[in-house]
């Protein structure tokens, strides 16, 4: 227990008697009220049965992924102009600064998880700009498993809990690895070095989508966010991290509360990639594919910004845990790209936080904008505080109530072609493996051994040899080396 933490617990005064949850002073919190002195218990005894009710509905369901994570508030200032770039109010002025709750996750673990695994984390920002709020729901890859939304229940399927054995199965994580060849970029960098942080503190945030900025003048341009971590990347190995997921489950919530106690701030500077709109049809790789890249020599990154973390939230059930982001949460100037697991995320979020948190979740404190107010006509539900008073729950009205802008926030885009379950269209240098290729051929010789060593653990307890080889081809597919060099440790393990 850390100095800090006790003495928040110091400040904690109370004024008066203790209570029920109706405010009347309860006489005994010990012993429940018998019909004699070994009698059963009486019905009567109301602070008994409000206990009892009100510990049996503490939970609400966890997130249905990244369940275990950890938050902070913190502050992020401008520091270049992007105004050619984009109208937002929040980027409006270099030095300007706009508060944020960042919410760092592992992804398959439940809530109880521990931290130190092999997993993508989490990097889920949301900015309180004077706009409304925006979200910006990314993780700590530049890319992602798949490129399409119809895909992610059954993925996520495979990196939980089988339903029969009731654990994660390497057979359902290989079979679909093996069958969506598009994971081979992303497998690749999870299994590397970077695939176990040491902490949220010592890791890169992405959006990992393209999103669209306009600007004043309505010029749009489609962008990617790098969140640099300035502490420096740091990561575990794997035996590091199974030592320390048994050791100190909590390691890296424990880590972020305790830097932020001491007072070191954890800082990131903040980066865009632009690409014109009129490069995207003839770009080298599919700019809305979420499993490619775009390489820093084609659209270098430029700085427009720190993020620091400086505040850790009081109530982690209420700040953390009841927390929502939204990858549809845009304001003026930002908006979406047409990627299609990006669309398919527009809609999954809010939806999740509609059965998780409720209707209502927009309006707890977390949740709703700090530096401007929610104006709408959506009214009451579960847990609705009144807040609109009397005020007219319709539009168009004749009372002065808020009315539309007609302008919307971000700029068109142009379509073609039919409808139908078309497969996103392939550029001049598109395949699954070629990124993969890359970031294999990027690697030292270590750190290609420990690559290597990490992904032959696993696959190694695939049960079906037709399974394992599928897995092993795609990465054969992305280098010969690559290929060749897992299949002889697979065979070494497998025996
Ligand atoms: C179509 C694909 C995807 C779907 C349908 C999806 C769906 C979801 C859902 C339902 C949640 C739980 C939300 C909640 O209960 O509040 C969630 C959480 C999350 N997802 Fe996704 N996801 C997808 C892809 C991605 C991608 C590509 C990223 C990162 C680039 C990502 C990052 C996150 C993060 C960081 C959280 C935790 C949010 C928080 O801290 O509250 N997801 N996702």
């Amino acid at each position: 227990m850390t100095e800090a933490y006790v003495s928040v617990q110091d400040e904690a005064k109370t004024t008066g008697p203790l209570t029920t949850e109706s405010g009347a002073p309860v006489a005994d919190n010990q012993n429940s009220e018998t019909a004699g002195i070994g009698g059963p218990v009486l019905v009567q005894d109301q602070l008994l049965l409000e206990k009892l009710a009100h510990f049996n509905r503490e939970r609400i369901p966890e997130r249905v992924v990244h369940a275990r994570g950890a938050g902070a508030y913190g502050t992020f200032t401008v520091t270049a102009d992007v105004t050619k770039y984009t109208r937002a109010k929040f980027l409006a002025e270099i030095g300007k600064e706009t508060e944020v709750f960042l919410r760092f996750s592992t992804v398959a673990g439940n809530l109880g998880a521990p931290d130190a695994v092999r997993d993508p984390r989490g990097f889920s920002l949301k900015f309180y700009t004077e706009e409304g709020n925006y979200d910006l729901v990314g993780n700590n890859t530049p890319v992602f498993f798949i490129k399409d939304a119809i895909k992610f229940p059954d993925f996520i399927h495979t990196q939980k809990r089988d339903p029969y054995t009731g654990s994660q199965e390497a057979d359902n994580v290989w079979d679909f690895w093996g069958l969506s060849p598009e994971a081979t970029h992303q497998v690749t960098w999870l299994f590397g070095d970077r695939g176990i942080p040491a902490s949220y503190r010592h890791m890169n945030g992405y959006g990992s989508h393209t999103f669209q900025w306009s600007n004043e003048a309505g010029q749009a341009f489609w962008v990617k966010y790098h969140f640099k971590t300035d502490q420096g990347i740091e990561n575990l190995t794997a035996d590091e991290a199974n030592k320390l997921a048994g050791e100190d489950p909590d390691s890296h919530q424990r880590d972020l509360r305790e830097a932020i106690e001491r007072g070191e701030f954890p800082t990131w500077t903040v980066q865009v990639q632009i690409m014109p709109v009129e490069d995207a049809a003839n770009y080298r790789f599919n700019p809305f594919d979420l499993t490619k890249v775009w390489p820093h020599e084609d659209y270098p990154p430029i700085e427009f910004g720190k993020l620091e973390l400086n505040r850790n939230p009081e109530n982690i059930f209420a700040e953390v845990e009841q927390s929502i982001f939204s990858p549809a949460h845009f304001v003026p100037g930002i908006g979406p790209s047409p990627d299609k697991m990006l669309q398919g995320r527009l809609f999954a979020y809010a939806d999740a936080h509609r059965y998780r948190v409720g209707i209502n979740a927009d309006h707890l404190p977390v949740n709703r904008p700090h530096a401007t107010e929610a104006r709408s006509y959506g009214r009451d539900g579960y847990l609705y505080d009144g807040r609109h008073g009397r005020s007219k729950n319709y539009e168009p009205n004749s009372f002065g109530g808020p009315v539309q802008t007609d302008r919307p926030l971000w700029q068109a885009s142009a379509v073609s072609g039919v409808t139908g379950d078309h497969v996103a269209p392939s550029h001049a240098e598109d395949n699954d493996f070629v990124q993969a290729g890359n970031l294999y051929r990027l690697m030292s010789e270590a750190e290609k051994e420990r690559l290597i060593a990490n992904l032959a653990g696993f696959i190694a307890k695939v049960s079906r040899d037709d399974i394992a080889e599928r897995a092993i081809d795609n990465f054969r597919k992305a280098d010969e080396d690559y290929g060749k060099r897992l299949e002889a440790a697979v065979q070494a393990l497998r025996g």
